[in-house]
Parts: C-alpha cells; sequence; structure tokens
C-alpha cells in the first residue's frame, strides 16, 4: 500500500518536473531573461539582484576572487521555483566567451533548453557551439528572439538564420508587430490573443509589467485593426498568411525529439514576452524522460532512487571550503540521509548533507525527485561522471569529456614541487576543471580547455590551494579528438607518422591534437580506420 503511494507521488512529481538551461551567445540577454523568470517565478523578490551579481555589486555568491575580478560567472549554479503547477529547475550556465567544460556538461543533466537569440544580431558563434552539445542527446530546445524594441532583422530572416545556421526547423508560436520603436506586441499564433507592448513611454523600466493581453476571434477580428491600426494589422495579416504557406507548423513530436523549436519573440529587458515564455516551458518543455547507463535505460518512474554527477564545484564558499558534486536525480525519490551506493569506488555512504541550491543561499532538502539537482558535499570521493544508486550496479552515460580547444604547456617555476603539480593537476581533472595530458613521445604536461579562462582558474588554484606556482605557455594546437579503433594497428601507424601531436588523456586515452579545423578534417578524411571522437564518457576512467 505504502509502495502504491509513493509511486503515485513519484510519478506526479516527476510529472511536474521542469529541468532545463538557457544557452546563448555572450550578450543576447541571458542574465536579464533569467533575472525576469526568477522575478516571474516568484523566486527573487527584486529585479537587479541578478544583474548585480554579474556587474560585481554584490558578489555573494562568488567563490573566487578571479570571479570578482572580472564580473561574471565562471560557476554555473541551480535556480529552483513553482509556475503553474510545475517544479521549475533552471541551470544556470557561465555564458562568458571563455566558457568552461562546466557549461557544456549542464546541457548533459537538463531536460531542455532555452535559446536566446539576440534579434539584431541573429544566430551567433556560441549559440553555435552549445547546440551542437545539444544535439548530442537530441535536447528539445525552445527559442525566444530577444530585443524586438530594437531595430533588428526582420523576424522571416531570422527564423531562416535559425535553419540555416543550426539545421533545425523553426516553428513560431508567436510572431512580432513591428520593431525598434515602431515594435507594438507579439499575436500569440496559437490562442489568438494580441498583446500589447507598453510602448516607449512610462512602462519600460525593468520592474515593468506588460499590459493585460487582448483575445481576439482570430486574425480577421475586427478589433485587431482598432487595435493596431490599418497597416500594422494588415502587415501582421500577410505575415502570417505568408508563413501558413512557407513556415513549419508547431509539431510536438519533432520538438520532443530535437528536430524542431517553438519561436517565441519579445524583449526580456522590457518584460515582454517571458510569462509566454515561462508558460511555454510549464506546456510544452518534457519532464524527465529515461536515461541511458550501461545495462539500460532506466525510467524516472522506477521507484530505486539513481542519479548522476554532472559537475564539481569546489570552495563555492571561501568560509566552508569546501566541494559540492552536483548530482542531477535519474529516477527514484531522494531523502535526506539516505544509504546511496558509489558504484565506481564499489561503496555505501548516507547522504545526510545534501545541499539545493535556491538562489543564493543553501538549504537542506528533505526529499528530490527525478529532475532535481541536488548537492553532495565531500572531500573528492565523488567525480564528474560517477553513478550513485539505491543498490543496482549501473554506470550512467552521456556525461562527456569534451575534447578542447585550447592547450597550454605547464611549466613549473619550483621543480621541487613537480609531487603536488600531479596531485593537482589529477584531482582538478577528476573535477572535470580542467584536462591534462601526456606527449607520447617527450616529457613534460599539457592542458587542454574548451574556453581559456578555465587556465587562468587553474593556475590560480594550482597556487592557492596546491601551492605551485606555474606558468602556462601556448601551443599551436587548437582541436583535438579521441582515438578509437578496431584494433592497434592503424592508432600505432598514426602514432608513428605524428609523434608530436599524440597525447594520452588522464585516464591514459589517445588523443590527436590538429593546428586547424582543416587539418583535422584532412586527417579523419584519411584514417578511415580510427574514429575521431568529440567526446569521451567521464565514466570511463579505466582502458
Ligand atoms: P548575457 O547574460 O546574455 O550576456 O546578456 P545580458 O542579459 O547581460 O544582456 C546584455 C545587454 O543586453 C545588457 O545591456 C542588457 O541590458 C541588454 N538587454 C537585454 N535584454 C534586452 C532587451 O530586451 N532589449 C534591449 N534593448 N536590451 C536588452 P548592457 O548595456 O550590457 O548592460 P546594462 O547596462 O543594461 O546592465
Amino acid at each position: 500500500m505504502q509502495n502504491q503511494s509513493l509511486l503515485a507521488e513519484l510519478k506526479r512529481e516527476t510529472a511536474r518536473r521542469r529541468t532545463f538551461a538557457i544557452i546563448s551567445h555572450p550578450d543576447a540577454g541571458k542574465t536579464t531573461l533569467t533575472e525576469k523568470l526568477l522575478l516571474f517565478g516568484g523566486a527573487i523578490a527584486m529585479a537587479g539582484a541578478i544583474k548585480a551579481k554579474k556587474a560585481g555589486r554584490h558578489a555573494t555568491s562568488d567563490w573566487m576572487a578571479i570571479e570578482r575580478e572580472r564580473g561574471i560567472s565562471v560557476t554555473s549554479s541551480v535556480m529552483n521555483f513553482d509556475f503553474n503547477g510545475c517544479a521549475i529547475n533552471l541551470l544556470d550556465t557561465p555564458g562568458h566567451q571563455d566558457f568552461s567544460e562546466d557549461t557544456y556538461r549542464v546541457l548533459t543533466a537538463v531536460d531542455s533548453a532555452l535559446m536566446v537569440i539576440d534579434s539584431v544580431k541573429g544566430v551567433e558563434a556560441q549559440t553555435k557551439k552549445l547546440m551542437d552539445v545539444c544535439r548530442l542527446r537530441d535536447t528539445p530546445i525552445i527559442t525566444f528572439i530577444n530585443k524586438l524594441d530594437r531595430d533588428g532583422r526582420s523576424p522571416f530572416e531570422l527564423l531562416d538564420d535559425i535553419e540555416q545556421s543550426l539545421g533545425i526547423e523553426a516553428a513560431p508560436l508567436s510572431w512580432p508587430i513591428g520593431m525598434g520603436k515602431l515594435f507594438k506586441g507579439v499575436y500569440d499564433l496559437r490562442q489568438a490573443r494580441l498583446r500589447f507592448f507598453a510602448g516607449q513611454e512610462g512602462q519600460t523600466g525593468r520592474d515593468a509589467r506588460p499590459r493585460e493581453a487582448v483575445v481576439l476571434q482570430g486574425l480577421d477580428d475586427p478589433a485587431l485593426d482598432e487595435l493596431l491600426g490599418d497597416t500594422a494589422a494588415g502587415e501582421l495579416r500577410r505575415d502570417v498568411e505568408l508563413l501558413d504557406g512557407a513556415g513549419y507548423p508547431f509539431d510536438m513530436d519533432r520538438y520532443l525529439s530535437g528536430k524542431q523549436t517553438p519561436v517565441f519573440f519579445g524583449s526580456a529587458i522590457n518584460n515582454f514576452g517571458v510569462k509566454e515564455l515561462l508558460e511555454a516551458v510549464a506546456d510544452l518543455a518534457p519532464a524527465p524522460r529515461p536515461r541511458r547507463a550501461d545495462v539500460r535505460d532506466v525510467s524516472p518512474l522506477e521507484e530505486q532512487f539513481s542519479g548522476v554527477v554532472f559537475k564539481i564545484q569546489a570552495n563555492m564558499d571561501a568560509a566552508h571550503r569546501d566541494r559540492v558534486a552536483f548530482v542531477r536525480i535519474c529516477s527514484g525519490r531522494f531523502s535526506r540521509g539516505m544509504k546511496l551506493r558509489h558504484h565506481r569506488l564499489g561503496k555505501d555512504f548516507k547522504a545526510s548533507n545534501a545541499i539545493l541550491f535556491m538562489a543564493q543561499e543553501r538549504s537542506g532538502v528533505e526529499e528530490a525527485w527525478p529532475g532535481d539537482i541536488i548537492g553532495i558535499p565531500n572531500h573528492g570521493t565523488l567525480n564528474v561522471g560517477d553513478s550513485l544508486t539505491a543498490g543496482e550496479p549501473l554506470r550512467f552515460l552521456g556525461i562527456p569529456h569534451f575534447a578542447p580547444e585550447h592547450f597550454r604547456r605547464v611549466q613549473i617555476r619550483n621543480p621541487f614541487k613537480a609531487k603536488q603539480l600531479e596531485k593537482g593537476l589529477a584531482q582538478l581533472s577528476e573535477e572535470g576543471a580542467i584536462q591534462f595530458f601526456r606527449p607520447v613521445t617527450g616529457g613534460g604536461v599539457l592542458l587542454g580547455a574548451v574556453g581559456a579562462l578555465q587556465f587562468e582558474v587553474i593556475a590560480e588554484r594550482l597556487a592557492s590551494e596546491y601551492d605551485v606556482e606555474v606558468e602556462l605557455v601556448g601551443t599551436k594546437y587548437n582541436a583535438a579528438r579521441w582515438l578509437f579503433a578496431e584494433s592497434k594497428e592503424p592508432l600505432d601507424k598514426l602514432a608513428r607518422e605524428e609523434p608530436m601531436a599524440m597525447v594520452t588523456d588522464a585516464a591514459g586515452y589517445r588523443v590527436m591534437m590538429f593546428t586547424s579545423q582543416w587539418m583535422m578534417e584532412r586527417t579523419i578524411e584519411k584514417w578511415t580506420a580510427i574514429r575521431f571522437e568529440a567526446t569521451r564518457e567521464c565514466a570511463d576512467t579505466t582502458l
């Protein structure tokens, strides 16, 4: 009987979870949108809190001097709030140009993503990279085209850009009326509602609330002409007619399989279109779905708890000096103090001090459900990619290392500290903070990162936590791939031909570095017996 009620609760709680992250190119408006979403969700009471953090004015959650100095978020965090009956988990991703592997890995822990695009700039470089990561798991994506209060590109052009640059169908669910100074609002294509933009005067401040929407009887409703004026009403009708002929109609299955993105228009800074976006996340975005493990797929509705570590954050709070493993719950109910099996180590432990991140505060978790993220403080026992279960031996897949795009040679200032350096690099790489490689021929160590800022973070942490001063010297390499083959023979042959570019990663897997994309493509074409992989499962720690 008790089991029945637990299962019913598990079903209910799982169905209302929405775990997502926002992806965007820097400056598209991710921080602004995050703040507005939190405002609507009631998670923060005042606009400005998140922006202030970004600008370093109230850096209460900043955990390193470097973050404060630069006024950017080196780490990601988790925010949760309730909206329309849904329990929303919003995972923040560092959006600065110099982002890290963490940014990518956060995307492996979510069920969907929200993509923000600047209406003036269209799809930008970072968006493309993040989209590639989403594609690894066919993550469903909702698109928000931001900054409609500025003179940007035409909405048709923007849809075309998304389709061409990102290779995904764009299906508008709302349509903008004018832009810049002439921006009048958006028309909700699904519900035939017209939402007005308050305009330049008066309500454009950060706390402005948009006016209520007007419900129309479709586009032929004469009220449309009265409300918008003949010209804008005529334009809207023409646009929608064009869309009917040329655009993609929204298809839930195509969205859920990552082939199509529903598109919304708005202006985050003016609070315009944000509520509709949140409603779309609640209505359309998927609840937790089964997750792949080595032995089988695990359904979130399984009674037994399971979860996977996708991120380690060290020394988040100078007062705590701790290391927190972020665990995505994959199945079952988590309750405080429950016994968990750590499969890599083959040990059981009690999760009595698990924490939940609520805005900038930490609070104890009594229970949590699939889709939720819990933090487990530890002293180095939990690494990225580790699986935790109630007992069943399984290893979740889909939390990878990503091929670095930046490399540095490590030069140690004091050779007597070589041991500390080894220890520091081993621990930092297990945390997922950096990858290190050893040349197949010759000595030394190379560091690899997807964002150059990771090097500064590592140099600072090696100095402050391991007392090792290092100099990081640039190299000519800017791409890498893991090498796999059916037999050793082609790998050995390639190593003989390109000895300088061959390295092994921390777990001993072979990696080849390249000096250009072109060189990489040429090599891949030539060596058909070798698989060149852009990712490697974190859980694969032994060959
Ligand atoms: P990010 O996290 O993606 O990097 O972007 P962020 O929200 O910080 O926004 C980047 C800039 O774009 C900010 O301006 C922000 O105010 C502005 N912005 C965000 N949404 C809108 C919008 O809907 N319309 C317009 N016109 N601008 C928008 P800033 O000058 O860099 O910062 P601030 O001085 O406004 O704080």
